[in-house]
């Protein structure tokens, strides 16, 4: 699969199969999170690979942040289930001692972001889904997987083989309402 047609088929897969993913795909899909451009190449990911079931559980439990969901209208996270039934689950973190911060830019979330995404895509071109989730509840997670203060923990990705072939994702925005040529709104 190149590039692009990875890009374009990348879907948030958020059910999995009872199935086992091989060694060597999960070392590929870390491989190509730890390739990602980051802030003066200071690398601040780190990754914590969870493939014990109860804890997965434990982790899709906490997938839910109820002040910051309820009122959205989510009475759970979209992807708990995945969470619990995927065979392995990413836990990403960040150093942000180990990246930039410019204002109020924290350059460890893009470091992160882009490692993610490429953790995602080659997941994709390996025949496995996988989904961001962002809404977790921080302290207890850290607590759980006895990550340090300091450290921030920016996703969690289930990666499985999806249950279902998923064509179609949600719809884009159209080119013009998202590029802008020479100027902010000059089309
Ligand atoms: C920062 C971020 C946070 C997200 N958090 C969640 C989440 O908590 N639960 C979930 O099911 N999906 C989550 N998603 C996945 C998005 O809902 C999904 O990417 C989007 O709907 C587009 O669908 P697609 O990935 O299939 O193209 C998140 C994605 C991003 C980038």
């Amino acid at each position: 699969m190149d590039t692009l047609e990875a890009i374009k088929t990348r879907r948030s897969i958020r059910r999995f199969k009872d199935r086992d993913i091989e060694n060597e795909k999960l070392e590929a899909v870390l491989e190509a999170a730890g390739m990602a451009p980051s802030w003066a190449n200071m690398q601040c990911w780190r990754f914590v690979v969870v493939r014990d079931g109860m804890v997965r559980e434990q982790i899709s439990e906490l997938s839910y942040v109820e002040s910051f969901l309820a009122p959205k209208g989510y009475k759970v996270n979209p992807s708990k289930k995945g969470i619990a039934e995927a065979p392995v689950v990413i836990i990403a973190c960040a150093d942000p001692e180990q990246s930039g911060l410019l204002w109020d830019q924290h350059y460890y979330l893009t470091d992160l972001g882009i490692a993610t995404q490429n953790l995602m895509l080659a997941a994709h071109a390996l025949g496995l889904g996988s989904v961001f989730v962002g809404v977790f509840e921080e302290e207890k997670l850290r607590t759980l997987l006895g990550i340090p203060a300091g450290i921030r923990i920016v996703g969690i990705v289930p990666v499985g083989y999806p249950r279902d072939e998923k064509k179609e994702g949600p719809p884009r925005k159209a080119r013009e309402e998202i590029v802008f040529y020479e100027k902010w709104k000059k089309s």
